[in-house]
């Protein structure tokens, strides 16, 4: 996995994020912090390019290209087919940073309306949605609700996590019509080199 950081735009990108690892008191700081440095890593044609070559992730997968030895925190890859519709979810406890490389992708926020109190019930209501294209990068603090919706072309995102999922951290998925949610362990992690060609 830490071939990636062969691509010399990404090792400067790996670079940014363990200085603010190590710079920052906290988790949300540091999230802070590294949202100028995935703006402009998404900005990057060259990385756009290659991202071409990169596979589908339908069926629930992650591509996976880096966690850091040190601090933790992982960078992934999503890449959609046109037209595909996310559903509803959360990260757990996990921060997630979520920066568009390639054609267009639009994040709804939801606001949870029931009191918590039933197990397996949850009401959820579309508070905002923001449509973004190359460049646009949000910030998707624990336990939000959302939805990543693709374009009408194949889409590819890069995301910061302040872990890697999986294994312990739990997720939500909802379904709001039948306002229900489950609990699972995330996307499948798929280990992806990174490499120039
Ligand atoms: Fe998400």
């Amino acid at each position: 996995m830490m071939a990636s950081v062969q691509v010399p735009v990404f090792a400067k990108f790996v670079d940014e994020l363990r200085a603010i690892w190590a710079a920052q008191p906290d988790i949300e700081s540091r999230m802070e912090a590294a949202k100028p440095s995935l703006e402009r890593l998404v900005r990057d044609d060259d990385l756009k390019g290659l991202s071409a070559g990169w596979p589908s992730t339908e069926g629930g997968k992650n591509l996976l290209f880096y966690v850091d030895p040190d601090h933790g925190f992982a960078i992934n890859a999503v890449v959609r087919v046109p037209g595909r519709r996310g559903r509803p979810h959360d990260h757990g406890a996990a921060w997630v940073l979520y920066g568009v490389l390639d054609g267009q992708e639009s994040l709804e926020r939801y606001d949870r309306v029931d009191d918590g109190s039933e197990p397996g019930h949850a009401e959820i209501r579309m508070s905002s949605v923001t449509t973004g294209t190359q460049g646009k990068v949000d910030l998707v603090p624990p336990h939000d609700i959302h939805a990543e919706q693709g374009g009408s072309v194949r889409s590819v995102a890069i995301i910061i996590r302040s872990q890697k999922l999986g294994g312990s951290n739990i997720q939500r998925g909802f379904d709001p019509v039948a306002k229900t949610y489950v609990e699972r362990s995330g996307p499948s992690q798929i280990p992806y080199e990174l490499t120039a060609g």
